[in-house]
């Protein structure tokens, strides 16, 4: 079998089409190797003295697993020196992080959860890496990247991607031509593209959503979960199983494979909080990936990219996967 490497891939498509420049292949590059050192960390677990908590809070109010904050410090040092960006932002951070001036600066933002189910970690279950690229607005340019700038819409991302830290290690990506999926060869040290044009079918009987907030659920949610539990003799017609990783990554990495609706709607938990997950890490890169498979993506009432960003750790419901059944699930919301 001919196996053809991420960077193959990348060079083909910037010559195929002018969706990618020699710019952002080489953003993708270095991100994709800051993952293949996270993944190795990862992988020695109690070896490499990487498990645990710190004492350390992040801005979300967190406890810190060391693994939070040392795949934070890969990816930013991995990325500093390139060239390529002017600025980063990740969960860890309280704001974000300007490329030194012993380095050149380049027109993109680079946005990241350097590592996605922390909770997974110590048990030895899937995590992941996920990450989102956009431009520098125009109006930046000589002068110091802010905040404000990295407040874009997701529709606007130039680049979206995760790592999954599992069984394999795997890269997903897209940027803007459809969705392929890389493995990690761990002996050669590459990216062999495994898993080309990755879609999602508009139908499935499979959903994910932590049944524990049941009782916090706006009643569209219960109501399209209801539904589904009535399983064949409800108005569903059809028995539905149910899945959940607890590591946004590995979950939407399943419905990206085969299918399915993954929820983490807004709840009455926190009355104040829009929701759990995060809009500009977690949110619009898995929603890019999702809408680029053939599925959707919302907030239960509208499309998650074209939300506009008020400030930088804004928290968002979510609803993706299955086009036909995300399409449920906001009807309902519209017609509550
Ligand atoms: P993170 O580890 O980056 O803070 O994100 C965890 C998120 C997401 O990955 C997952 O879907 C969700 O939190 C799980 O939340 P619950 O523990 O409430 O189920
Ligand atoms: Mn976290
Ligand atoms: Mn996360
Ligand atoms: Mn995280």
């Amino acid at each position: 079998m001919k196996r053809k490497t991420l960077t193959q891939y990348l060079v083909e498509q910037q010559r195929a089409s002018h969706a990618l420049s020699a710019e952002v292949r080489l953003l993708i590059e270095i991100v994709s190797r800051a993952c293949k050192t996270i993944s190795h960390s990862v992988s020695k677990g109690a070896l490499g003295g990487v498990l645990g908590s710190l004492e350390s809070e992040n801005v979300q109010g967190e406890v810190q697993k060391k693994l939070d904050v040392i795949s934070n410090e890969v990816l930013l040092e991995a990325n500093e020196w390139g060239g390529h960006l002017a600025a980063m932002a990740s969960e860890e951070m309280e704001t974000i992080h300007l490329i030194p001036n012993r380095y050149p600066k380049g027109e993109f933002l680079l946005l990241f959860d350097p590592l996605d189910g922390s909770s997974n970690i110590d048990v030895n279950v899937s995590i992941g890496t996920i990450f989102s690229v956009l431009r520098a607005p125009a109006s930046a340019s000589g002068r110091e990247i802010t905040e404000q700038d990295f407040l874009q819409p997701g529709s606007t991302q130039v680049v979206a991607g995760y790592a999954i830290y599992g069984p394999q290690t795997m890269l997903v990506l897209t940027i803007g031509q459809g969705v392929v999926g890389f493995t990690l060869d761990r002996e050669m040290g590459s990216w062999i593209l495994t898993h080309e044009n990755m879609t999602i079918p508009a139908d499935t009987k499979e959903f994910s959503i932590n049944m524990s907030n049941m009782r916090h659920w706006a009643p569209p949610v219960r109501r399209y979960i209801d539904e589904c539990l009535a399983g064949k003799t409800g108005v569903r017609g059809k028995d539905f199983n149910m899945r959940w990783i607890a590591a946004m990554v590995a979950d939407v990495h399943r419905l990206i494979t085969r299918g399915g609706i993954f929820m983490y709607p807004w709840d009455a938990r926190e009355p104040g909080k829009p929701g759990k997950l995060r809009l500009m890490y977690e949110a619009n890169p898995m929603s890019m990936l999702v809408e680029q498979a053939g599925g959707a993506a919302t907030d239960g009432n509208q499309r998650i990219l074209d939300i506009q960003p008020t400030s930088l750790h804004q928290r968002v419901g979510v609803v993706l996967g299955s086009k036909n059944e995300v399409e449920l699930v906001t009807r309902y919301h519209h017609e509550a």
